[in-house]
């Protein structure tokens, strides 16, 4: 039987090194698409460059691939949302499928499926008492907007008979950098403390565990649309830190980071800390998929303490 290859852009990331051995492991031939050239050492890993802007990608990159990992895009989090910032966080992702798209067009064999990652973002920086699901609507401020169009640029591919998954992503937890990376530091000194109210849900995700759903959307061919990829307990932000300070050991210090202080060190990008709502990953588990990580405990006790 032929080996299957598979293409992940941004693969050089957070998500992308995680999945990338397991994918390995099963024998997967991966081919990593960045915007810098790299040498790689093993024999199932290979590099190809493109380039967004110039709508650029080097050649044979997608010839013979049968499956695409999307995961490429500038830190939605990482700088302050300036207007140039807020065009690359939203051209990284989609400018870059419609680069996808085109190459795809071109050739005969195409992919069979592609998975396009997405956030729950998508639902709006809202703290409510109701569960998101798949079919709710979208929500109104800037990280809603850049999710339907980077949702939209992935489901273009039907055009081209390319089925999709849309994982919407909640936060990804990972002992190798991420938002757990920033979370932690104040814990670690002893100072933890809920974000504004902490009334704010923070949907979450083992990284382990968004490794599997995205190779069980590639194993299992039916599975097709979109799904929230969060793990099964809601907690708040306050829930949240407190369970981090106890799996860390440390302290947990009850007055709240007061919520102006977090608008005017990150200005408009502060939403995304200080609101949230809760996410149902029902139709996740109603296709059968089931969560290593289904407490927010074990999954940081796992990254933590190794257990
Ligand atoms: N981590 C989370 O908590 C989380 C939550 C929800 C959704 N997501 C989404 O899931 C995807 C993967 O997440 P991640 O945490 O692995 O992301 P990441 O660590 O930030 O990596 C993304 C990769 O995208 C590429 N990239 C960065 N800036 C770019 C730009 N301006 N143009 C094109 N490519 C660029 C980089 O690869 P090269 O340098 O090799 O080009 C980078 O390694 C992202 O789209 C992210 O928004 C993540």
């Amino acid at each position: 039987m032929k080996k299957e290859t598979i293409l992940i852009t941004g693969g050089t990331g957070l998500v992308g090194s995680n999945l990338i051995p397991k994918l390995v492991d099963k024998g997967y031939d991966v081919r990593i698409l960045s915007r810098s050239k790299k040498k790689s050492d093993k024999k199932n890993i290979s590099y190809y460059t493109w380039n967004i802007k110039e709508q650029t990608i080097e050649n044979g990159a997608l010839v013979g691939v049968d499956y695409i990992i999307h995961l490429a895009g500038a830190g939605i989090a990482d700088k302050k949302w300036t207007y140039e910032r807020k065009k690359l966080i939203i051209s990284s992702r989609v400018a870059s499928l419609n680069l996808l798209y085109k190459e795809v067009e071109k050739i005969t064999a195409k992919p069979k499926k592609i998975i396009s990652a997405s956030g729950i973002g998508y639902y709006g920086a809202v703290t409510k008492d109701k569960i998101f699901e798949e079919s709710d609507a979208s929500g109104t401020d800037f990280v809603a907007d850049v999710c339907v169009k980077w949702e939209d640029g992935a489901k273009q591919f039907e055009s081209l008979n390319i089925s999709y998954f849309v994982p919407r992503i909640g936060v990804v937890l990972s002992d190798k950098g991420g938002a757990l990376d920033r979370i932690k530091i104040p814990t670690k000194l002893n100072v933890g403390a809920p974000l504004g109210s902490g009334k704010q849900y923070m949907p979450w995700i083992h990284i382990d565990d968004l490794a599997s759903v995205l190779m069980y959307a590639i194993e299992n061919e039916q599975i097709t649309g979109v799904y929230n990829a969060v793990g099964d307990e809601h907690v708040t932000n306050k829930v949240f830190s407190k369970k981090l300070a106890k799996v860390m050991g440390k302290a947990f210090f009850m007055p709240h980071v007061p919520a102006f202080m977090l608008k005017l060190v990150f200005g408009e990008m502060a939403n995304i800390i200080l609101e949230g709502s809760r996410v149902s990953n029902s139709q996740l588990k109603n296709e059968g998929f089931s969560f290593k990580y289904n407490t927010l405990e074990k999954a940081l006790n796992n990254l933590f303490n190794k257990n």
